[in-house]
């Protein structure tokens, strides 16, 4: 299994991963023009020349990014690829410069295990919410804020 950036020829792939996901509602739906805008945020985990895992670190202000798209393939689930990709995110943030990264999530005691801390959802800055605007889940979002502090970067708190 390798980590890599994703490139073009991954987007259908990444597309049906995250709207497999999406139909159960654990993920929020991208379409293939946000996947193309957003390809260089994206990083994919490759097995045997396919597309087992994506995640996207989304940089969202100076001081804060957001890991967004995370999906494994059900087959490829609970062998650490998915807390691999997240670490690799967040060696990402490190590199540019990035404090604070955090998820929205239903998948809190994975995040635990990726070294995340539960935050208030209203604690994150305005500019989160511009996005939230168009979400479908707004203005009732059930999903749980949480966040991690890059020690380089920020003191944790
Ligand atoms: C959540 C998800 C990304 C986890 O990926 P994964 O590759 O299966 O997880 P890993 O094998 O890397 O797990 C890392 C650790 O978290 C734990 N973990 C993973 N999923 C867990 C869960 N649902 N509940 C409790 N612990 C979990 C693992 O046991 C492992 O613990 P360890 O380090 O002590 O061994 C994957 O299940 C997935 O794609 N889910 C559907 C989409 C989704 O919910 N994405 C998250 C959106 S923010």
């Amino acid at each position: 299994m390798i980590l890599r950036k994703a490139v073009m020829p991954d987007v259908e792939a990444i597309y049906t991963l995250i709207q497999q996901y999406a139909e159960e509602g654990l993920l929020l739906s991208r379409s293939r023009l946000s996947l193309y805008e957003n390809l260089q945020s994206l990083t994919v985990a490759e097995e045997n020349g396919r597309v087992i895992g994506v995640a996207g670190l989304h940089i969202l202000w100076s001081d804060l990014a957001e890991i967004r798209s995370l999906a494994i393939a059900p087959d490829s689930k609970g062998k650490g690829i998915g807390k691999q990709l997240v670490l690799q995110l967040i060696q990402e943030a490190e590199s540019l410069g990035i404090a604070r990264v955090f998820a929205l999530t239903y998948q809190v005691a994975f995040f635990e295990k990726c070294g995340f801390q539960l935050i208030q959802k209203e604690s994150l800055p305005q500019k989160v919410w511009k996005d939230c605007m168009n979400c479908k889940k707004f203005p009732t979002c059930d999903e749980i804020a949480m966040i991690f502090y890059i020690p380089s970067l920020v003191p944790v708190p």
